[in-house]
């Protein structure tokens, strides 16, 4: 809490046009359910709160998320493609949605959609208690966004301590959202 206070001032100096305090911008999201989430949706940039990680992070050219309703109401389907030159990787999990958070069983991955003024984005803080490793994710819609919209996600990038988010090419060719027969890793990261 202490450090969130002290990074606050940073913050408000960031953001220009519509400043917002750290509180604000690492708040949960409150409008989530599968009526927002349902679909596809494409990596903006993503926050890493290491700069060594930054390497394995650009080795990724696009990724997509997917989100879906399954047989069993409680859990969603969540399917992730990503693109390695012209070779995809896909995984999928079934997900229990608790709040605004979800757990990645296997990998020990908590993930938490935070507030964001975007009216067709998610943002997404994934963290692993184990190795202390934290990627904050911004998806959309849309490939590419505005400005004011990166500003704000470069903010709360700052204010979790995370170097500044690495855009995503948006001329890169995206996946499909499912593997060919036999070509999906379950619960992976
Ligand atoms: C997800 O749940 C569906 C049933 O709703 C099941 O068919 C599928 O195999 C499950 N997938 C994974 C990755 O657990
Ligand atoms: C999932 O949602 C679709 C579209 O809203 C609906 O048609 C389908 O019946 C739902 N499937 C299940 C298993 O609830
Ligand atoms: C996840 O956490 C559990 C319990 O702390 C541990 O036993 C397991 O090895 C962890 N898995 C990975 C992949 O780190």
């Amino acid at each position: 809490m202490f450090a969130l206070c002290v990074l606050a001032a940073v913050c408000l100096v960031t953001v220009s046009s519509a400043p917002l305090a750290c509180e604000e911008l690492v708040r949960p999201s409150d409008r989530l359910g599968l009526d927002h989430l349902a679909g596809t949706w494409v990596m903006v940039a993503g926050g890493l709160s290491d700069a060594a990680q930054v390497d394995h992070f650009k080795s990724r050219d696009s990724a997509i998320i997917h989100f879906a309703n399954t047989s069993e109401s409680s859990k969603l389907s969540f399917r992730r493609a990503f693109g390695f030159g012209s070779s995809c990787r896909f995984l999928h999990s079934n997900i229990s949605l608790e709040g605004s958070s979800f757990n990645i069983g296997q990998v020990n991955f908590s993930v938490t959609f935070l507030f964001t003024s975007c009216p067709d984005c998610l943002v997404m803080h994934f963290d692993n208690q184990q190795s202390k490793m934290q990627r904050l994710y911004l998806f959309s819609r849309r490939r590419e966004l505005e400005p004011r919209e990166m500003e704000e996600h470069k903010a709360q990038s700052l204010c979790l301590n995370m170097i500044p988010p690495v855009l995503m090419d948006p001329t890169k060719e995206l996946c499909p959202v499912k593997a060919p027969e036999g070509d999906e890793e379950t619960d992976g990261h």
